[in-house]
């Protein structure tokens, strides 16, 4: 998990530095696909089985009120104010590591800035809970309480999960939810958590006519960051970080 989780931030991390004003969502997306055939690692969201279709990127790549999943487009040019979030899942021998972060475009509004920072900071919150004897609710307690005090909005709809030879294991880690309750984590588990928070209180969102893109339904803007986290006894361990 250690490994897989090495590679997909490496990929994270190439796409982040790749997106600036006048890229594409696609080119995006094919500088994710050259850094995992050069790490040596598959994505685990390229023909992902969805309701309908099987997922036809490489990363999921949402701009704005785009909350998840959106899909590369050569007609999607990042331009200044935007924020894009990344979603990099990959195979890497027998395991998947699985990291997102939301990069600002140019000069963003303060208002979007405030938003990614205290998504940064929910995720930060609820990872500090994830600690052996603590339960999943502890968590998702943690990261609703700075949200709500935010006023901002928690995407209901998705949640982060359990990930291992499995992109989506158990347990659920909701956004949501109250303290003490849920799950009992345990050393060893290794759990994605993955705030979906909106700008408007409203986290209503639709599925797009593309079929996979979640948008939020008033069109407010949309940050999603996600890191894959080992349980301990003490503190948790982020393992989604560049190797050293
Ligand atoms: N990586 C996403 C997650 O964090 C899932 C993407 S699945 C896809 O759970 F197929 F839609 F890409
Ligand atoms: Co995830």
């Amino acid at each position: 998990m250690r490994q897989s989780c090495a590679v997909a931030a490496a990929v994270l991390d190439k796409m982040c530095r790749f997106a600036k004003e006048g890229v594409s969502t696609y080119d995006l997306d094919m500088c994710a696909k050259s850094a995992m055939d050069e790490l040596g690692c598959r994505s685990a969201c390229y023909r992902y089985k969805g309701d309908s279709s099987r997922y036809p990127g490489y990363a999921c790549i949402s701009v704005n009120d785009e909350v998840i999943h959106g899909i590369g487009r050569k007609d999607r040019i990042l331009k200044s104010g935007d924020i894009v979030s990344m979603d990099v899942s990959v195979f890497y021998k027998g395991f998947v590591g699985d990291n997102t972060r939301t990069v600002m475009i140019g000069e963003c509004s303060p208002e979007v800035k405030k938003l990614v920072e205290a998504t940064g900071m929910a995720l930060e919150l609820g990872i500090s809970a994830a600690v052996a004897g603590n339960r999943v609710g502890d968590i998702s307690a943690a990261i609703q309480g700075y949200i709500d005090a935010c006023g901002y909005g928690i995407v209901r709809d998705f949640t982060g999960h359990g990930v291992g030879r499995n992109m989506h294991e158990d347990p659920a880690i909701p956004n949501y939810g109250r303290a003490g309750t849920g799950p009992l984590l345990r050393a060893g588990m290794t759990l994605a958590i993955e705030p979906m928070i909106t700008m408007s209180r409203s986290a209503d969102i639709f599925i797009d006519e593309d079929g996979w893109t979640v948008r939020t339904s008033d069109g407010s803007p949309s940050c999603h960051i996600e890191h894959t986290v080992l349980v301990t006894d003490d503190k948790p361990e982020i393992l989604t970080v560049l190797a050293k």
